[in-house]
């Protein structure tokens, strides 16, 4: 069922598929149903969404101009156009609201260039971010953006949410990582916003504006990534601790008093291990601790690295860690984060009632929203599985029903909406890195005031005065 609203859009007719074909080949457009399901969804449960939302075409196209084509058409006709990476998303971001055209960009995969003199590479939509690594690594670089999702998500889709992952503590999440985009606008035009160039304040920041516009704004079609150094010896420390708030406290002291900046500051708690080694059939060391830290340390120096993991270590066990692993080979550091990159899956794989959430609040806070987080799930006899991003004030709160109980779905919408109350009295956010898109739209008024919306909503009319593109996304 495509959904049509209030006559607002056109219905993608015979005419159309005819320009279509004609814009991208017949290879590149299709109407088959089952591929129309798969390419309307994206990771979110079905559990969100009241209607089953479908795209009336998916089309592929393989270049700049076909998607340029593609948005003179939309604009013309008026149809909704929805773009689409991997379809890893946590937020319905690619879920065609209003039906229309998906635009998948799988076959937009090229690496460019790496340019190892501007220590940046020049890449298409749908390339896998884990490959800009393995492209940058003859050069001795690295692309340092690293969601959970890497082996699996677009570059283009990372853009998009402004993806952070595991390494935004050292080097910022995906916007803090690029330098340039070509995007074509919903008119069709096509221009770049910024470049190469490591400083730029001509006009506007559109690059920073468009990275985490979740495709409300304008596509992307090429992205110019930074590249830095890459490090020799890398490091994991695994290192439980019998509470969280012990886990939690021993964080900033890393940064302050070790004098440490480590490329990931990870924590899963005690409930985050167990799903986790349930589904990996693996578990790792000191299962019933509270919580585990993953601190990741980057060198080039085997000796000072390992001068700066023992001295962290001593730290950590001076702070009440009840051991410190040291994952130094590759074998030891895969198993680690397999462990820790697949607690998301194993909450999907278990349970079909919970609330999956991406909030943050200053660092500061952390303490207190895991006791919070506590308390709402006795309060409401909810399992937590809470892991994350620690060092940026991000977790990944999972509010879990074990028992099928019919007001299920209230329940856990008023444990969700205590949570994000909690969020906004200690001047935490929505979501950190999974987005808005359909999901979290309807929560954006306890985070944001009118006067932002009204900001975002006459943003996104300047580059889409149409409203074809991502209609029902991030605002109304
Ligand atoms: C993660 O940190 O594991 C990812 O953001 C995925 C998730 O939590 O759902
Ligand atoms: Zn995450």
């Amino acid at each position: 069922m495509s959904l049509i609203k209030d006559g607002k859009y056109s219905p993608v007719d015979s005419g159309v598929i005819g320009e279509l074909t004609e814009i991208m080949g017949s290879e590149n457009v299709s109407f088959d149903p089952d591929k129309i399901r798969v390419y309307s969804r994206d990771e979110v449960g079905g559990q969100f969404w009241e209607s089953d939302y479908l795209a009336e075409v998916v089309v592929f196209p393989r270049n700049t101009e076909q998607v340029s084509a593609l948005m003179r058409l939309a604009s013309r006709k008026v149809i909704a156009v929805t773009p689409r990476g991997a379809g890893t998303g946590l937020s319905g971001g690619a879920v065609p609201a209003f039906g229309g055209i998906v635009v998948s960009f799988e076959k937009m995969n090229r690496i460019l260039e790496c340019d190892p003199v501007n220590l940046t590479a020049t890449v298409e939509p749908g390339v896998i971010t884990a490959e800009i690594c393995r492209a940058a690594m003859p050069y001795g670089l690295q692309y340092a953006g690293d969601p959970c999702s890497g082996d699996a998500s677009f570059i283009g889709g990372n853009v998009a949410e402004n993806a952070g992952g595991n390494k935004v503590i050292k080097y910022g999440a995906t916007g803090a990582n690029v330098l340039g985009l070509e995007v074509v606008l919903p008119s069709g035009e096509v221009t770049w916003f910024g470049g190469k160039r490591r400083k730029d304040v001509t006009g506007l920041d559109l690059v920073h504006l468009v990275a985490g516009s979740e495709g409300i704004l304008c596509l992307i079609t090429k992205v110019i990534v930074k590249l830095v150094p890459l490090p020799s010896c890398i490091v994991d420390l695994l290192v439980p601790f019998s509470t969280m708030e012990e886990a939690i406290s021993f964080v900033p002291k890393i940064l302050t008093e070790s004098r440490i900046v480590p490329a990931s500051i990870e924590c899963m708690n005690k409930n985050s291990l167990k799903i986790v080694s349930r589904y990996i059939g693996s578990s790792l060391p000191f299962e019933e601790a509270g919580a585990h830290l993953i601190i990741q340390l980057e060198g080039n120096d085997p000796d000072s690295l390992a001068d700066d993991y023992e001295r962290l270590g001593q730290a950590c066990l001076s702070s009440g860690a009840l051991e410190v692993f040291v994952a130094d080979n590759r074998n030891s550091r895969d198993r680690l984060w397999k462990a820790r990159k697949s607690v998301a899956e194993a909450v999907m794989a278990f349970y079909t009632r919970y609330a999956k959430e991406d909030v943050v609040v200053p660092t500061s806070e952390v303490p207190e929203l895991m006791r919070e987080v506590d308390r709402i799930c006795e309060h409401y006899g909810l399992e937590g599985v809470n892991y994350g991003h620690v060092g940026d004030g991000n977790i990944h709160v999972n509010l879990l029903m074990e028992e099928d109980r019919p007001d299920w779905k209230s329940v856990i919408e008023s444990a969700r909406m205590e949570l994000y109350s909690v969020t906004a009295r200690l001047g935490g956010t929505l979501s950190g890195e999974h987005g808005i898109g359909l999901k979290r739209k309807k929560y954006m008024t306890i985070f944001l005031d009118e006067a932002q919306i009204g900001l975002i909503r006459r943003i996104k009319k300047a580059f889409d005065p149409l409203g074809i593109l991502n209609p029902g996304k991030i605002v109304d």
